[in-house]
């Protein structure tokens, strides 16, 4: 049967970013006999405007049912005065959530091309290619027992509570160490076990799957304050990193600004495999719907496009489609060809639908 993508464009530069992938999407069908059921709908604004609620069951089970959901942007001015409840991000926020999206990718990338878009200097970035590996639904963002306390006497108390179980990070750790098997072969565990209990169990339980399950992928510990400094002093060092939820959001938009712009940025969020050997998975850029610049051709596609190549690459096994997109990316930049927010002095400023063109004909 077929492989399944759900494609949900969103709001703001969402669909104008989501509209080059289709075309290549569209070019693969023809070119290289890659045959896709796609299937579109509504999220976030978009499905406020249609249905009053930022995603519907029937999309939530649709997502659920596909073999890979890629998705734009959602939010903008228009819906920011509505109640948090029934905002755009909801939609998000909702599929993550239902669809159980534990793990949280984000590549690092440098393209050449780009090294000095960088805010480090070209030799410490050029080459760069690290993976960082999210726990993304436990932790102190969602730990019990949480709340403002009112002390009396004036004194309040904000709580918040950092909860691991094992299985938790049992299934974060696998996916770390999958990766890595078909990378460097390089895992660096992050955590502040000197000071947090969780930390130690994250540390005793990363290492017992690496001893039980995957012995021959090196794995190395990095207290997490250390990992921020050495991804700052030396990212090249780095492999596969995987961390908790609160560090890992630190962590990853760390790494990210080593390779420059947030148009360029690609992330996938994988859930847990079902009956039927499928993985759960998300796929979206880093960036929101930009409402600054949306609906006027400016957007930079790359960051959904590269989303778009990480789909191929693990939720329908195709590397060799994920090298041909990232390659012709790559290619792309190397000739000169920018978008406003990766423009540089020498370079030739183009519209959104001017780099699908170009990406299109590498
Ligand atoms: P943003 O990422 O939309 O934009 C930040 C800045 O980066 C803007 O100046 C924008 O023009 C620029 N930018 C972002 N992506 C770009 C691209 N592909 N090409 C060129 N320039 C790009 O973040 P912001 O402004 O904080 O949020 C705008 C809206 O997006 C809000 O409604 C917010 O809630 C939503 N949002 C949605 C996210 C999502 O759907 N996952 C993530 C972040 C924000
Ligand atoms: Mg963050």
């Amino acid at each position: 049967s077929n492989k399944s993508l759900l494609i949900l464009p969103g709001d703001g530069i969402g669909p104008e970013a989501m509209a080059e992938v289709r075309r290549i999407v569209g070019w693969m069908e023809e070119n290289r006999a890659v045959a896709f059921d796609v299937d579109e709908d509504l999220v976030g604004g978009a499905s406020i405007d249609e249905h009053g609620i930022p995603i519907t069951d029937a999309v939530v089970e649709k997502a659920q049912n596909v073999d890979a959901v890629l998705l734009g942007a959602v939010g903008g001015p228009k819906w920011d005065d509505l109640d948090f409840s029934i905002k755009p991000e909801r939609g998000l926020l909702r599929l993550r959530k239902d669809l159980q999206l534990f793990a949280n990718l984000r590549p690092a990338v440098c393209f050449d091309a780009l090294v000095d878009a960088s805010s480090l200097k070209p030799e410490l970035v050029s080459g760069l290619d690290i993976m960082i590996v999210r726990e993304l639904t436990g932790g102190v963002y969602f730990g019990e027992p949480r709340g403002i306390e009112d002390l009396g006497n004036g004194v309040r108390r904000g709580i918040n509570t950092q909860v691991y179980t094992t299985p938790e990070i049992h299934r974060v750790a696998r996916v770390a160490f999958e990766l890595a098997k078909k990378r460097g072969n390089r895992v660096c565990s992050s955590e502040k076990a000197n000071v947090m209990e969780s930390g130690v169990l994250w540390r005793e339980e990363v290492t017992h799957i690496q001893q039980t399950e995957f012995p021959d992928v090196e794995l190395s510990h990095m207290y997490a304050d250390n990992a921020a400094m050495q991804l700052v002093r030396a990212p090249k060092q780095f492999d596969v990193i995987v961390t908790d939820n609160l560090f890992g959001d630190i962590l990853s938009d760390c790494a990210a600004m080593l390779t420059g712009s947030l148009g360029m940025l690609p992330s996938a969020s994988l859930g847990d495999v079902d009956e039927t050997g499928r993985r759960k998975a998300l796929y979206e850029p880093v960036h929101g719907s930009a409402p600054d610049i949306s609906g006027q051709n400016l957007a930079n596609p790359i960051a959904t496009i590269l989303s778009y190549a990480m789909a191929l690459r693990y939720s329908f096994d195709m590397g060799d489609e994920a090298d041909l997109v990232e390659g012709a990316v790559e290619k792309v930049l190397a000739s000169g060809v920018r978008t406003g927010d990766i423009m540089a002095t020498g370079m030739t400023q183009v519209s959104t639908t001017e780099m699908g063109d170009a990406i299109l004909k590498e």
